[in-house]
């Protein structure tokens, strides 16, 4: 093992000498995930991106759980109030509990708001860590330093938690971490959410009510997806176009997800495109993942070339939720040639092209979450994590007959030592 290590390193810094002489340089897109493994990490930040602005149907629950939490301070005396937002992927959970987070009634009830999102694994002394970035940004310590460093932090203050995206059903583990807040003194009306896809995890950690979040109804979703299929809403729509918009809006059964990146499909379709995603067989399958995910594919099917569908497929290296630094993917993707100028276009710069096909990617909501510098360009965007299932999933049944698992960006040394014999690995990223 030993020995199949070290020719691992050895062919990683040739990996990199050769990334060097094709021009791609070592950038912070590539250092700073966590430690957790590939595939688990889903980190999410607690700002809205541009296009996350416009919400649609959450303002009562909002409102009720904005007041649920500020009354805590009477009606939960002496501890810690926790309350779970649970429902299934792509509903809006994360949305909502940002909503709610920046809310300006919290701002000014809450001293401290902190947001962090644990995902998988649930570990306290890694939760505590990061609560402790927040103050100051300091190396990981043990548990107890953490714990004590943190209760001179918050002694006193009253502060707001998000835990967005937990899935821990370790009921030990979850009052490890509440005892460890709990033994922080003065702290009256301090509260917990949190957002889970599991009833079970929010049976375990709730102190008050659970919100199970609604589907949102069809006329809501007919709202987002007419938003996104039109960006100038003062267009007047044809009969035609808002009975199909209306039906397409139906099939998202209530799913935000859904009808964000239906809508997104259907800016650059005309109502023959509308009628083919309307009329699609995918919309037969049974509620669940597969039904989201088969939905998902259609507007991947539907990317005009097959150069686009690879380097959207590329995007499966990095892990989930990783910040994608949009210069170095457009890199990337020109140093797997993966860009092609059509015959109009030859006169186009590669860099041109690559930002062409992120702008389309990003138009179809395979990316989200942008963050912009001060010229509004923009440099950085996330997956969401359904969208990256989507990416895993196109990228394996590319190559399902051949040995070659493409490429990996910071794979840990479980995934290294998991690659089967045989198996091509095409780059790598560290
Ligand atoms: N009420 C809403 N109005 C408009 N768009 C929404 C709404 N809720 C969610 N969205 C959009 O739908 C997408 C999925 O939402 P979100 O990430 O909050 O889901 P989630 O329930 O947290 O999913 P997961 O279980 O995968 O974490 C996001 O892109 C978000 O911008
Ligand atoms: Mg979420």
């Amino acid at each position: 093992m030993a020995d199949k290590i070290k020719k691992i390193n050895s062919s990683l810094v040739n990996l990199k000498n050769e990334a060097a002489s094709i021009g791609l340089v070592a950038s912070s897109t590539f250092q700073g995930g966590s430690s957790h493994d590939a595939g688990v990490d889903r980190e999410t930040v607690s700002s809205f991106a541009q296009d996350e602005k416009y919400i649609v149907g959450r303002e009562k629950v909002v409102l009720e759980i904005v007041t649920t939490l500020i009354d805590s301070r009477n009606t939960q005396k002496n501890s810690l109030s926790v309350i779970p937002i649970v429902g299934f992927a792509g509903l809006g959970k994360t949305t909502l509990a940002k909503s709610i987070y920046n809310h300006d009634e919290i701002g000014r009830q809450f001293t401290i708001k902190i947001w962090i999102c644990v995902s998988i694994p649930f570990e306290v002394k890694s939760i505590l860590n990061k609560i402790l970035v927040h103050f100051k940004p300091e190396k990981a310590q043990e548990k107890e330093a953490a714990l004590k460093n943190l209760q001179e932090h918050l002694k006193g203050k009253r502060y707001l938690l998000v835990l967005d995206d937990v899935w821990n059903e370790d009921p030990d583990k979850w009052n490890d971490l509440t005892n460890c807040l709990s033994s922080v003194k003065d702290t009256q009306g301090s509260s917990i959410l949190v957002t889970t896809r599991s009833e079970k995890v929010a049976k375990i950690v709730q102190t008050l009510p659970i919100c199970n979040l609604g589907k949102l109804s069809d006329d809501q979703c007919w709202l987002i997806l007419k938003n996104r299929a039109f960006l100038d809403d003062s267009t007047p729509l044809t009969k035609d176009q808002e009975r199909i918009g209306r039906d397409i809006a139906k099939k998202c059964a209530g799913l935000p997800l859904l009808a964000k990146v239906l809508g997104n499909m259907m800016r650059s379709k005309n109502i023959d495109g509308w009628r083919v995603i309307q009329e699609s067989t995918k919309w037969e399958l049974s509620d669940g993942d597969e039904r989201i995910m088969s939905i998902l594919k259609l507007s991947f099917d539907e990317l005009k070339s097959p150069a686009l569908k690879q380097c959207f497929a590329y995007c499966s290296m990095f892990i989930k939720d990783f910040e994608i630094e949009k210069d170095d993917l457009v890199q990337l993707w020109m140093a797997q040639g993966l860009l092609h100028p059509s015959s109009s276009q030859s006169n186009l710069e590669m860099e041109d092209v690559g930002n062409q096909y992120f702008n389309i990617l990003l138009e179809n909501s395979f990316f989200q979450d942008v963050s912009m510098d001060n010229y509004n360009v923009i440099t950085h965007c996330k997956m969401h994590d359904l969208v990256h299932d989507l990416a895993e999933l196109v990228s394996k049944s590319k190559s399902k007959d051949s040995n070659d698992v493409r490429h990996m960006a910071q794979p840990s040394a479980s995934k290294l030592q998991g690659i089967p014999k045989g198996i091509v690995v095409r780059s790598m990223f560290l």
